[in-house]
């Protein structure tokens, strides 16, 4: 099969898409043919060890490779076809439409599935582009607005990065939460934002933060342009300041901001099925739809990366089988 390899961290150019032997799948395990997968500032940041800050910078070549990747096949987004199952899977039939989020992998014209691990059916609605178009960007919307920050009907919040691959969905998650959204944004984008149920919509190029407004009870930056000194002023009583990237200057702010009766909340989110399940029900009572910046071939999938690095865009970024 082909898949897309890269065995050092670099630019685009360190991906080659090339034939590999097909993976083999065990008990438990559904093998499934991709039809589309995302490519996503993760892959980014693995392929080009392109990690925020010190700590991050540390950890994340200590987990994934000290001087070159140890994995050779990026991508965690996919959506395709059940081509075999293994012993004792129950869940899935060959022919099934799936999507979900791998551990790695994805950019290849087959990836293995644990079938208890993120993968589910992909609604009827929804083609694979759409079903790849969700997973990374909607799941950390989904963990980091509803279990981390615990945004209530009726509060307000702040999204910084609103445009962006995690920030689009952040805002449609946020309103069906039934908070009152404020997004900061590419101005380009502004009646994409709205259209996705942003209440107020800022251009970052036209306002700084200071004039963002608030009192916010969340502040979630997504794209990590601000932080919690800089926004404390425009937080609410028990307001919650929530970056996605974050680093030693963000632990160190949460002293100060229980002082204030703020909090800094530092999570990791994880990728689950009953996440993906969560999302289905959202597509499914209109709540949440796929947001697509771009597609590509998988053989151009280097321009995908060139595309993912330039922190420019709206929505996912896609590659097709
Ligand atoms: N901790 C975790 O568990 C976790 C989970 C998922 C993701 N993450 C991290 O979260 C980040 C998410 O990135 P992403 O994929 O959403 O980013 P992205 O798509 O690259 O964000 C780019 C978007 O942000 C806009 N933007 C650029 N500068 C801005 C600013 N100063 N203010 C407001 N908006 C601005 C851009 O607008 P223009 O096009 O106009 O420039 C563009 O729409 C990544 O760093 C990823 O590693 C962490």
């Amino acid at each position: 099969m082909k898949a897309a390899v890269y065995t050092r961290y670099g630019g685009p150019d360190v991906v080659t898409v090339r034939d590999v032997p097909a993976p083999t799948h065990g008990p438990g395990e559904i093998l499934v043919e991709t039809r589309a997968a995302g490519v996503t500032t993760a892959d980014w940041r693995l392929r080009a060890a392109a990690f925020p800050g010190l700590v991050m910078g540390i950890a994340g070549r200590v987990m994934f490779g000290i001087t070159g990747p140890r994995n050779p096949v990026l991508g965690s987004d996919f959506a395709g076809v059940v081509a075999e199952t293994g012993a004792g899977v129950t869940e899935f039939r060959p022919g099934d439409r799936v999507f979900g989020f791998s551990d790695g992998g994805a950019h290849a014209e087959r990836l293995v599935m644990k079938a208890d691990k993120a993968v589910t059916r992909l609604p009827e609605a929804l083609s694979f582009a759409e079903g790849a178009a969700l997973p990374f960007g909607a799941m950390a919307a989904l963990e980091f607005l509803d279990r981390f920050a615990a945004l209530k009907p009726g509060e307000h919040v702040l999204i910084v990065g609103a445009s962006g691959g995690v920030g689009a969905y952040a805002v449609q998650i946020a309103r069906a939460l039934g908070a009152q959204v404020t997004a900061v944004g590419s101005g380009a984008q502004a009646a994409m934002l709205t259209g996705l149920g942003a209440n107020h919509v800022i251009d970052y190029r036209a306002r700084a933060a200071a004039d963002w407004g608030g009192p916010f009870d969340v502040i979630f930056d997504t794209i990590g342009v601000t932080n919690y000194a800089q926004m404390a002023a425009q937080l609410a009583d028990g307001g919650r300041f929530v970056p996605l990237n974050f680093g030693i200057g963000d632990f160190a702010a949460r002293g100060a901001a229980k002082k204030a009766g703020h909090a800094v909340i530092l999570q990791v989110n994880a990728d689950t099925k009953a996440g993906l399940e969560r999302l289905v029900a959202m597509i499914g009572d209109g709540s949440l739809r796929p947001v697509i910046d771009s597609r590509f071939a998988f053989a151009d999938i280097r321009d995908a990366h060139a595309k993912v690095e330039t922190r420019s865009r709206a929505g996912a970024v896609i590659v097709t089988f």
